[in-house]
């Protein structure tokens, strides 16, 4: 099982993607979305949050899955969801997109949501997390934050954009990271082809 959480940064189709994916894979996925990113949902992708399982509706609503029996979404401030105990033993973290906030309270042990919980669980279980930061351009604070919480072993990786893929949608871009997250997962990636295999025209532009 992968623990995903979409933080109230830009982008949260980044982690919307990323679940798709890792469902489409018949990974089941322990999913949690902050208050605030709910928000920035609604401004990015039209949705409005509604019933009791928002994401489950959400994803069912994009028809990219249907495997989303394997789902299971909690609120930020249910501590009492699985996720909170190191006794789960899920098998890695992501946080995608990750607001400045969450990276602050991650790298502080501030655990004052299940998300922070989540993570900081992850860092004295000594299991994989990815950090998928979003703001720009950085202050030290951040820079300080992340530079924190890479000792404490965990992975960043920004959603930086990858021009020699030759994307040519947002959803290509965003394929992409999610791509990058998922070869770090070690779960199966169809989102880009590893460079040297393309059949296409990153080989000419080597060449
Ligand atoms: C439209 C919108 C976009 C935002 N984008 C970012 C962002 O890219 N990075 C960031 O750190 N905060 C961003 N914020 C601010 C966070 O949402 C805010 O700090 C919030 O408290 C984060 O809470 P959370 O970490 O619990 O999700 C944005 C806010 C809004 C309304």
């Amino acid at each position: 099982m992968i623990a995903v959480a979409i933080t109230g940064a830009s982008g949260p189709i980044m982690g919307i993607r990323l679940i798709e994916e890792l469902l489409n894979n018949s990974e089941e996925v322990y999913a949690v979305v902050s208050n605030a990113s709910w928000q920035i949902i609604e401004h990015e992708l039209s949705y409005k949050k509604k019933g009791s399982f928002p994401l489950t509706d959400l994803i069912a609503s994009r028809g990219k899955t249907a495997n989303t029996g394997l789902l299971k979404e909690f609120d930020d401030k249910d501590f009492f969801s699985p996720l909170a105990s190191g006794s789960t033993l899920f098998e890695a973290m992501v946080v995608i997109p990750c607001s400045m906030k969450t990276l602050s309270g991650i790298a502080h042990g501030y655990a004052d949501s299940l998300i922070t919980r989540a993570c900081d669980v992850s860092i004295k279980e000594k299991r994989k997390l990815i950090i998928v930061p979003r703001e720009t351009p950085l202050s030290l604070i951040h820079i300080e934050n992340m530079h924190k919480i890479a000792l404490a072993g965990a992975i960043i990786l920004p959603p930086v954009i990858s021009f020699y893929t030759l994307p040519k949608s947002t959803d290509d871009m965003v394929d992409f990271i999610t791509g990058k997250v998922l070869n770090l997962l070690g779960k199966k990636n169809t989102l880009f082809e590893s460079w040297g295999n393309s059949s296409g025209s990153t080989k000419e532009i080597l060449a």
